[in-house]
């Protein structure tokens, strides 16, 4: 039996470690390091190369070394009974906080502008944006965006948000369903996305959709790249609907050294670091999740291939 890491350009040393650490017992490989492709019970997966999956015939279970788990559910070489599950962690919601209030501050402080005077030596103020100017609108209200929600109505802003289900949050105005999608985006002047990536939320964020925002809007995707239409981004800026973004995911990346983003002073770019799971938590997870495998048991935090996250 065995658990293996698989991943393109990824350092697993603190992570097989971590998992030794905590059970001397677990045999952990790393792709493409293979002894025995029928050995392997359980894979551990983050961008891994298409229909990888395929070649192991004795698994039991697979787990997205992240949250998100899209790249585990187009993998068509992956049998449709293998149990998927992701990494939920306590720091990765408070990364994940961090990240979206630090994002909002910046914008209302106008940090962006301010790095871009030094560089030419202009002083110009510019009047900061009050928090009560600035509704934030959560698409997603799930292990993230909740925390996210809390985190920033405590801070004292006005917090809406958005989820496919009704959810009740104490400080938080809640939308559910597309009927609801419009009432939430017209009282939203800063967009955080925290979708999971589905046929549904594919493309959400588009023209249409930064029309109806409180202009100029602000954007902070922090979900994945293939939710926004890259093109829409830039058209919106040109029509005022939005007057910023701050983006950690990309449809490519890492983002191509061509791509218009980099040259727009509008948008901040940041290579997908919102909230990263460190090893010795993942390793937790990963443990008790490869036990209940084995043990034919139902997994933490399993994913729903019907809702597709
Ligand atoms: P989650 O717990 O699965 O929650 C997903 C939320 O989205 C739920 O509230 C769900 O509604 C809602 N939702 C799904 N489809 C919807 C639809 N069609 N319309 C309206 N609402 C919909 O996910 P999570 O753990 O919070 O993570 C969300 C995503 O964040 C991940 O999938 C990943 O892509 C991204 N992420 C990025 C980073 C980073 O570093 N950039 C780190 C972690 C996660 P219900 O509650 O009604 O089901
Ligand atoms: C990061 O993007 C994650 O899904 O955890």
């Amino acid at each position: 039996m065995s658990l293996l890491l698989i991943a393109k350009n990824r350092d697993f040393t603190s992570l097989k470690e971590a998992i030794q650490e905590l059970d001397p017992n677990v045999d952990v490989e790393v792709w493409p390091r293979v002894d025995k492709k029928e050995r392997v019970n359980f894979a551990v997966c983050w961008n891994h190369p298409e229909k990888v999956l395929g070649n192991y015939p004795n698994l039991r279970a697979v787990s997205s070394l992240g949250a998100g788990v899209n790249h585990l559910l187009d993998d068509e070489s992956l049998p449709n009974d293998i149990p998927i599950s992701r990494l939920i962690t306590d720091s990765l919601q408070s990364q994940m906080g961090d990240y979206v209030l630090n994002a909002i501050t910046n914008y209302r402080l106008h940090t962006y502008r301010y790095f871009d005077q030094k560089r030419t030596g202009e002083w110009k103020p510019h009047g900061n944006i009050s928090k009560t100017s600035t509704p934030i609108g959560i698409m997603g209200l799930g292990e993230m965006g909740l925390h996210v929600a809390t985190l920033l109505s405590q801070q004292g802003y006005k917090v809406n948000g958005w989820s496919r289900s009704k959810k009740e949050l104490n400080g938080v105005s809640t939308f559910a369903g597309n009927d609801e999608l419009d009432a939430f985006l017209n009282e939203t002047k800063v967009l955080v996305n925290l979708l999971p990536l589905t046929e549904e939320t594919d493309g959400i964020l588009d023209l249409d959709l930064f029309k109806k925002l409180i202009k100029p809007g602000y954007l902070i995707n922090v979900g994945r790249g293939s939710h926004l239409v890259e093109e829409d981004l830039i058209y919106s800026f040109d029509m005022d609907y939005l007057e910023g973004a701050c983006l950690d995911v990309f449809e490519e990346e890492p983002l191509p050294k061509n791509h218009t983003f980099w040259n727009r002073p509008q948008i901040m770019v940041t290579p997908h670091v919102a909230a990263i799971t460190p090893a010795k938590e993942a390793a937790k997870v990963i443990v008790e999740n490869y036990k209940r495998a084995m043990s034919g048991m139902e997994l933490m935090f399993e994913v729903d291939r019907e809702k597709g996250y």
